[in-house]
């Protein structure tokens, strides 16, 4: 069996979902349910023999530690992050909490069981961090996009503590051997990703005629993954990559955030015309820009291919297709998620 950390999370729950279409091999899910952790995603599996979870915090040693010994994983597949820029930059503490003393928990506590495995399944085991290409900092139009040897150079909180926990995860490989493989995603977007960001916030705010709020001038650029893809690579590292290595992640697709925006209003357009026949572009707000907002990140993922033959499968109109017909498809999900404490970060971030 395996471990997964942030499973109640965005890509964390897309992943336990996916693997159970094709795999028996049982997961246990280890989440603290913060206010992005949404026990509710993976209520299809309640009953599956093959599923459990753990309410646990991973920086609780002594609970990760009872959880290695009572279940014996071949792996920990290491999700679990405070995951929002915006959010690290009202409140940096709790980042540098969970993304660096929790990775350094969950590496103490791999590190000790794995040293008393038999040496077959000590080999065989792995621990895959699952970080961002955000560590590598911000691009200028005309750079190369970031592959596995750019230098580290995070610019915001969330980035810094994401770096933080990358470097951990490099040093328990190079001094204790552990079997650590680590992955460095572009952003992801799917079904179940929490409407803070950016394209569920602009899929919901255009249904509900509110403003698409756009960070300075709307040129920054990011490239986009669907989430299904991103567990698809993480499944291919997880199998066949080298303990040690680190693998970028993208989706061979750059755009700028009005780009992005843009193709959200045509479909929405297409699907829930607006009564005033006005297109949901019309909604579009250029608003005061994020502090030391990273211009430019791009991803190039030769090396998963290569070595261990990834590709994305969707293209951005393929993934975006599935991603708003998703939200439309679910209203009680989102009823769910945009409770008070949430509303009370919109109201008070983009006051
Ligand atoms: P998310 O914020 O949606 O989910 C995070 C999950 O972790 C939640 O279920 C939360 O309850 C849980 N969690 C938070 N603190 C915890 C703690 N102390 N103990 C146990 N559980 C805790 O995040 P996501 O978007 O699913 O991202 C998952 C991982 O992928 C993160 O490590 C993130 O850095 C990385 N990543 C995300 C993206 C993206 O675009 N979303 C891109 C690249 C990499
Ligand atoms: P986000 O989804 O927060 O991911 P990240 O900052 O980790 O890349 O934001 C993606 C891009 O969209 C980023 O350039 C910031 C921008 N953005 C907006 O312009 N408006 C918004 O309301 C949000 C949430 C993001």
């Amino acid at each position: 069996m395996i471990f997964v950390t942030g499973g109640a999370g965005f890509i964390g729950s897309n992943f336990i979902l996916d693997w159970f279409c094709d795999h028996d091999e049982a997961i246990v899910n280890i989440d603290k349910l913060t206010y992005a952790g949404n026990a509710e995603t993976l209520a299809p599996l309640a009953g599956d023999p093959r599923y459990g979870f753990a309410h646990v915090d991973i920086c609780d040693r002594d609970a990760i530690d009872a959880l290695f010994a009572q279940h014996r994983p071949r792996a920990l597949l290491h999700f679990a992050a405070e995951s929002h820029v915006d959010r690290s930059i009202h409140g940096p503490g709790a980042f540098v909490q969970t993304n660096v003393i929790g990775t350094f928990a969950l590496l103490e506590a791999a590190t000790a069981y794995w040293r008393t495995l038999p040496a077959g399944e000590r080999d065989a085991f792995r621990f895959l961090h699952v970080s961002t290409d955000e560590v590598f900092g911000s691009l200028a139009a005309e750079d190369a996009p970031f592959n596995e040897r750019t230098p580290y150079a995070p610019n915001s909180p969330y980035s810094a503590s994401k770096a933080a926990s990358d470097h951990l995860v490099r040093a328990w490989h190079h001094t204790y051997g552990l079997p650590v493989l680590t992955t460095n995603c572009s952003n992801n977007y799917g079904p179940y990703q929490f409407p803070e960001k950016l394209i569920p916030l602009m899929i919901l705010n255009g249904l509900a005629g509110k403003p698409l709020p756009i960070y300075g001038d709307g040129k920054n650029v990011r490239d986009w993954l669907y989430v299904g893809d991103h567990c698809a690579a993480i499944r291919a590292v997880l199998e066949r990559g080298v303990p040690g290595q680190t693998y970028n992640i993208g989706g061979w697709n750059e755009m700028t955030n009005l780009d992005v925006v843009q193709a959200i209003c045509n479909m929405l357009d297409e699907h829930e015309p607006r009564a005033d026949g006005a297109s949901h572009a019309s909604q579009i707000e250029l608003i005061k820009d994020r502090p030391g907002h990273d211009r430019r990140y791009a991803i190039d993922a030769t090396r998963i291919e290569r070595e261990l033959g990834w590709r994305p499968a969707q293209t951005f109109e393929t993934g975006l297709a599935k991603t708003v017909q998703w939200y439309l498809d679910n209203p009680a999900w989102i009823a769910g998620v945009t409770s008070g404490s949430y509303r009370h970060w919109i109201d008070s971030h983009y006051a």
